[in-house]
């Protein structure tokens, strides 16, 4: 398996105490060296107990967003890189097309998020995506580039080299209707090429993973593309077995390629 491979469930506003702790033990037995790198993020408040719940199990936990300011100040409601990685979390979910299309996030804040993650110790996976009308519009590349681009003209190579890419079809989130295998290597070979314009060495270690309807049954053939690196899961990230199938799925794809 290459060292790309990555495989982060994103829990959005779902879950609980108890729901994390009944989590983390159904998904202990399921790991073992074999499983690519993989993350679990999760609401805020949930960071330390699933961190400390997790800890010595191979999986590491993440935020779902983060503050784009990384000095402590008159900032309300928002949670610093530093304070994540205080709780535990090595991950932060970044510019998710909910937050771009729910919370007004710009591309300039997702490039100061970006940027604020890794000054405070932590991986951003920076989500990129087109909708529907973007995609019948024949947008795609063009969205794509808009939102790339900002990520690449606002980051040094040095805090590039540390982020993950998550391409998320936004219609495809939530919907039962992931992109064929097809679409999802074409993008991703896409997007790997334009990050190649930048820094070729930069390109080929960049983990590049796929988000939108990930599920066991589709997992092993979204993975199937040489671009593909890993998923970014939705709602099958909340059972530990369907998340645990999808890393195996990943995983036994690794192998055969
Ligand atoms: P689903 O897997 O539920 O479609 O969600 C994908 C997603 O938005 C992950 O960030």
């Amino acid at each position: 398996m290459t060292n790309r491979a990555f495989v982060a469930g994103n829990w959005k506003m779902n879950g609980s105490r108890a729901d994390i702790d009944a989590f983390v033990d159904q998904l202990k037995p399921r790991i073992d060296d074999h499983l690519p790198r993989m993350a679990v993020c999760v609401p805020f408040v949930y960071v330390s107990r699933l961190a400390e719940a997790l800890g010595g199990v191979g999986v590491a936990t993440g935020g779902q967003d983060v503050a784009g300011e990384t000095e402590p100040g008159a900032f309300t409601g928002e949670v610093s890189a530093s304070m994540l990685a205080d709780c535990g979390a090595t991950y932060a979910v970044v510019g998710h097309s909910e937050r771009r299309a729910m919370y007004g996030e710009t591309d300039d804040i997702v490039v100061a998020k970006t940027r604020a993650a890794i000054a405070g110790g932590i991986t951003p996976i920076v989500c990129v995506g087109e909708t529907l009308e973007q995609r019948d519009a024949d947008e795609v590349e063009a969205v794509l580039n808009r939102q790339l681009g900002a990520v690449l003209e606002g980051c040094s190579d040095e805090e590039l080299s540390k982020i993950v890419l998550a391409y998320e079809p936004v219609w495809a989130i939530g919907t039962g209707r992931s992109a064929t295998p097809e679409q999802a290597q074409e993008i991703h070979a896409f997007l790997r090429s334009q990050i190649a314009k930048r820094a070729d060495t930069l390109s080929r270690s960049l983990s590049i993973v796929y988000g939108g309807s990930v599920k066991p049954d589709n997992a092993k053939a979204i993975f199937a593309g040489d671009d593909v690196d890993g998923a970014l899961v939705g709602g099958a990230s909340l059972k530990a077995d369907s998340f645990a199938d999808i890393a195996h799925a990943m995983a036994s794809q690794s192998a055969t390629n």
